[in-house]
């Protein structure tokens, strides 16, 4: 069970369970960074973030096609903002190799999208989905 109590929590299980794992790997890039392992930890971060929008963005957005989710468009949009720079990064990783502001930007990124897509944008697509069950709108098909 996740607890309710953490900012981006919105009590969709496999939602909640992906950005818990979002969250913990940027506070080890952010302890890292700070422990001067930068270098090791972003390689683990980078392979995350990877994952996360190969294997999770689809699923999140098949979950909002099985529920007629409205602002659909806009919200894969985002996604796709999201995934262009972090390949930017990535570019900038192998092309010129690591650079100590690298961590930093890549941290940076996730938290901009933690505070902007995760508490914000993923919340309203759950607030509809629960409003729509809860009326008993937005049939299965
Ligand atoms: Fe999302």
């Amino acid at each position: 069970m996740i607890k309710t109590g953490n900012g981006f929590a919105n009590g969709i299980e496999f939602m909640d369970q992906q950005h818990t794992f979002f969250v913990a790997s940027m506070s080890r890039l952010l302890e890292a960074m700070k422990n001067g392992e930068g270098k090791e930890e972003i390689r683990k971060t980078m392979r995350f973030v990877e994952l996360h929008i190969l294997k999770y963005f689809p699923r999140e957005e098949e979950f909002m096609r099985e529920n007629n989710y409205h602002d659909i468009d806009f919200h894969i949009t985002q996604h796709k903002k999201f995934r262009a720079d972090f390949e930017e990064i990535k570019e900038i990783y192998f092309s010129k190799g690591y650079s100590v502001s690298l961590p930093l930007t890549l941290q940076r990124k996730m938290q901009d999208w933690l505070t902007n897509h995760i508490c914000k944008a993923d919340r309203i697509l759950v607030d509809y989905v629960n409003s729509v069950r809860k009326t008993g709108g937005g049939s299965a098909g």
